[in-house]
Order: structure tokens, then sequence, then C-alpha cells
């Protein structure tokens, strides 16, 4: 029987190309459109390495009609759609947010147009925890209130949630929206990762740039918070948990038919961890030092959010099993193996 196929926008990312490792892996066959503006072509190679099978691959911008239309022309089994691909830089959201708006939302608004041509009614969406601003009660689960963003990027992923709501109101369209907390670490085997382009503004990769040398020291933004050590306290998650959660939710688009036409799900671990943790576990774990001064707090910055997950538990059959030790340690071997390969 031929293998369902599955459109993975940005398939060749951080989270896209784990997620597409998986898809295989449960006997999916994944379809990447990815436009190589924030991903290497390498890490296709390294998805064959680890799962045997080379994906299909379009260089497209999913912004282009024409392009998105050749896709499904050419690949009639595919039945949904996971859309990764966006900006997802909250920094730079704030210096160009023309450019996140258009981008972010005319991607979707294309992948939107031309599934409803080809009647493909299944869509995976990838949004974030930016999504409640700091919430009053914790763990912040589905029902809580969401605040006014306060980045461009944090409301383009308000404005998709909204219009895939209202899109899926109409009947032809089923939603997952899953709001990512901090994904972190990367596949076991080491040979696909995160690839910040530049100076990484992420906590993770900046403490593993630190530690080979590439960064003289981290700044820890701010410890004059209300927490335990002063520290913001954020729920980190092994980015192969969060690449399973997508597989759970296309199967569970694909075989359910009394599911409601609009759904969100917390992927996380459940668990919050101070950024001071996060520094002392990967050296205790990953035997290395991260040399590390204390900054002021980050603009924009939540002091503390973790994730209510059991609507993930319970309804997409879905559980975060790495622990942060694991995370921090594949984290590191990631760091160590893409530093020796680019010598
Ligand atoms: C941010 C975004 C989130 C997005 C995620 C992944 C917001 C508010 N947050 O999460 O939407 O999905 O990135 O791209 O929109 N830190 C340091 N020093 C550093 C870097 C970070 O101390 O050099 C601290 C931060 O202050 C924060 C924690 O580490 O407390 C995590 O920061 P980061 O990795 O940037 O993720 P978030 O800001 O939580």
């Amino acid at each position: 029987m031929a293998k369902v196929k599955i459109l993975v926008t940005g398939g060749l990312g951080f989270i896209g190309s784990h997620t597409v490792v998986e898809l295989i892996q449960s006997g999916f066959e994944p379809v990447i459109v990815d436009d190589l503006s924030n991903s290497e072509l390498f890490i296709l190679d390294r998805i064959e390495q680890i799962t045997g099978s080379r994906p299909e691959f379009y260089p497209y911008d999913v912004c282009d009609p024409e392009k998105l239309r050749a896709v499904f022309t050419e690949n009639k089994e595919i039945k949904a759609c996971i859309h990764f691909a966006a900006k997802k830089a909250v920094g730079e959201s704030m210096e160009i947010p023309l450019t996140y708006y258009r981008v972010n939302l005319v991607s979707l608004l294309t992948v939107l147009d031309i599934m409803k041509e080809f009647e493909v009614g299944n869509f995976v969406f990838s949004s974030s925890a930016t999504v409640y601003g700091q919430p009053e009660h914790l763990p912040v689960n589905e029902l809580s209130p969401l605040q006014k963003s306060l980045s461009s990027y944090g409301s383009t992923k308000q404005m998709a949630e909204d219009i895939l709501e209202k899109v899926s109101e109409t009947g032809w369209l089923k939603v997952l929206s899953l709001r990512y907390f901090n994904p972190v670490g990367a596949h076991k085997s080491s040979l696909i990762g995160e690839l910040p382009k530049g100076i990484p503004s992420n906590l993770m990769p900046y403490i593993t740039q630190t530690a080979i040398g590439i960064r003289e020291k981290l700044t820890i933004f701010g410890d004059d918070y209300n927490t335990p050590d002063g520290t913001c306290i954020r729920d980190y998650i092994h980015v192969a948990d969060l690449a399973k959660a997508h597989v759970n939710a296309c199967n569970y688009l694909l075989t359910r038919t009394d599911t409601s036409p609009y759904d969100v799900f917390n992927i996380g671990t459940g668990t919050g961890n101070s950024v001071l943790e996060i520094v002392k576990t990967f050296e205790k774990v990953n035997q290395v030092e991260v040399p590390y001064i204390t900054g002021s707090r980050r603009s924009g910055d939540v002091e503390s959010i973790y994730a209510g997950c059991t609507k993930a538990n319970k309804i997409l059959k879905w559980e975060a099993q790495y622990t942060l030790e694991d995370m921090v340690k594949d984290a590191w071997n990631w760091e160590k193996s893409y530093r020796k390969q680019i010598k």
C-alpha cells in the first residue's frame, strides 16, 4: 500500500528535520518544502543517513503558490501538512516587523489556499508558548487566556492561530495547533541538530557555543527575578520528543472523525527549570565549563512559564520521555560533532 504523504514546510530546519526523521520511522512519507533561508541542504543527507530513506525535497518558498501547486500536483498522496516554515527570531522580529508579518502570514495563507484547492484538510501548526505571555497561574494550560504579544514574532503566532480557527469553522480544514515550550537537544546520532545563523539568541546554542570556545562567555539575562535562584524559569523539551508529538498529531487527525475542527495543545515536559539550573546541569553532565556573567534582564522576557500537558497526554497519547540530562548531553554532542565536521 502506498504510504501516506505528509507535506512538511520548513522540513530541513531544527524542529522540521527531527520531525521528518520521526515521520519516516513511523511509516509516513514526508515531502519537504524548504527554501533553505535558515537551513542547510546537508541536513537532507543526514536524514537519509539516519533513516535509510531520502525524502522528496523541493527548495521552494512556500509563499509562491505556483511552486506549491506543483508540489501538490506531483504528490497526490499528500493527506496532511505540518507547517514549520516561518521566521522565528524574537529580537529580529522587532527590527523588521513587516517582514515577519509578511513571511509568517503569507506563507500560512498560501499553504492553506493550495491545500483547499487540492482538498487536503489536515493541518498541524507550529505555535509557541509565547502566546500566553506571563500567565497568572502555573503550569499554564490551554484554557489560560492569551496575552497581547510583546513581539511581532509572537503576534504572528497569535494571528495565525486566529486565522486557522476561523478557517476551520468553514468545514474543510481540521487543525491542531501545537504550542511549543523551549525546544533544545539534538538527535541521538548527532547527525542533525540546531544550526543558528550568527550569534545565537536562544539559551542552549549560546551555552554550547560558549562551552566549545566560539563565544567568550554566556550572559545570564537577570538574576533578580522572583524565582528560587533569581533567574528565569522555562519548560525545556527535547526536540525528539517534540518531533514525536507531530507524528501523534498527524495520526490523530488522520484516524479520528469525531474531533473538533480546531484544537490546541501545549507541548512541553511540565517541569520548569531556571537558566542557572540549565547551565549547572550542562556543566555537570558534560564535564565542561561554561563561563558566564550575570547581566541585566532582557526586554520582553517573562519570569516563569512551564506547561500543563495533560491534554496532549490524554488526547494525543503523547508524553515527553527525555530528561534534562539527555537534552544537555545531546545538545553538546551535536555541537562537538558539527564543529569537527566543518573544521
Ligand atoms: C523564545 C521565544 C519563544 C520561541 C523560542 C524559540 C518569546 C518571549 N520567547 O523563548 O517564543 O518559541 O525563543 O525560538 O517570544 N537567556 C540567557 N542568556 C542568553 C539567552 C537566553 O540568560 O544568552 C535566558 C532568557 O532570558 C530566558 C531563557 O534563557 O530566560 C530562555 O531563553 P531563549 O532560549 O531565548 O527562549 P525564550 O525567550 O524562552
